[in-house]
């Protein structure tokens, strides 16, 4: 290989490596209970959902076998130690908005990753494939048995 084009090529994966690392994962995860302290009426109405036991109700299926592949739908980023869709599947990962001077400013919250979640974060899992019916938002909204009461 010349020389130019080696540099080339190393500049070239410099860049795509740059470009994967600005990725939504930019962000770490952090667990629902960090969030609990400040939003003690959504954590708890959401503990009552089936979107907090997914993992369990995963493990406990009877007509599929729990494989790895249920951790894309069934955790949170996966992950296994992240059980069930917890608060960060759809507000997105909140090592860098949890802090409350970033949190109270909504401009700020949204630039370090908290998410409003759209449609489309739902069709993520409720693909409408398979077992994984789709899911309307706007409708499931105000249905705190599904998503979580709304107060602070
Ligand atoms: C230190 C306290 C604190 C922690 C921890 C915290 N929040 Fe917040 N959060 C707030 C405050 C304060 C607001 C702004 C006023 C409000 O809506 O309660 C807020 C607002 C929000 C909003 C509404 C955003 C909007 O404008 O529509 C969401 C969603 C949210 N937080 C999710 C989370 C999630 C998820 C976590 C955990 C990863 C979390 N928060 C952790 C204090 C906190
Ligand atoms: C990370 C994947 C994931 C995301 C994101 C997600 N869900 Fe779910 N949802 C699931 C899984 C898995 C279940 C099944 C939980 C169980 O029964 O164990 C479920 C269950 C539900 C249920 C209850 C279904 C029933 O018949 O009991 C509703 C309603 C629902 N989701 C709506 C939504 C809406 C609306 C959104 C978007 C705001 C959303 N979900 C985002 C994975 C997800
Ligand atoms: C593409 C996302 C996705 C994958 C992958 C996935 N699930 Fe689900 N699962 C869902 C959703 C979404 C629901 C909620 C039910 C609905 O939408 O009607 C659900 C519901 C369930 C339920 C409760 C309702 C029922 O149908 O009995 C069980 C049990 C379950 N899944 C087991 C599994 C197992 C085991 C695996 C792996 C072999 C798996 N799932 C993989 C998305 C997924
Ligand atoms: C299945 C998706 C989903 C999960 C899981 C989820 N939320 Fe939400 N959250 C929503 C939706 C949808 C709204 C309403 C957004 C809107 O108004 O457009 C919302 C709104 C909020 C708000 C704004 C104030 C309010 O109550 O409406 C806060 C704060 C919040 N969520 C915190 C949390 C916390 C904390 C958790 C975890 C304990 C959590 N959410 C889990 C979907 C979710």
């Amino acid at each position: 290989m010349k020389r130019r084009t080696f540099l080339f090529v190393l500049a070239t994966a410099g860049i795509l490596f740059a470009a994967a690392g600005a990725g939504a994962s930019d962000h770490a995860f952090v667990g629902a209970a960090k969030c609990k302290m400040c939003h003690k009426v959504q954590y708890n109405s959401w503990l009552e959902t089936t979107h907090a036991k997914a993992l369990d109700h995963a493990k406990a299926a009877t007509d599929r076998t729990f494989e790895a592949a249920c951790l894309k739908c069934h955790t949170t980023n996966a992950d296994e130690a992240l059980a069930g869709v917890q608060c960060e599947a759809c507000h997105g990962p909140g090592a860098d908005y949890k802090k409350m001077s970033i949190m109270k400013d909504q401009e700020s919250a949204f630039a370090n990753g908290l998410v409003v979640p759209t449609q489309a974060t739902c069709n993520g899992c409720h693909t409408g494939e398979d077992h994984a019916s789709k899911k309307d938002l706007e409708a499931e909204k105000a249905n705190a048995a599904a998503i979580h009461a709304h107060k602070n």
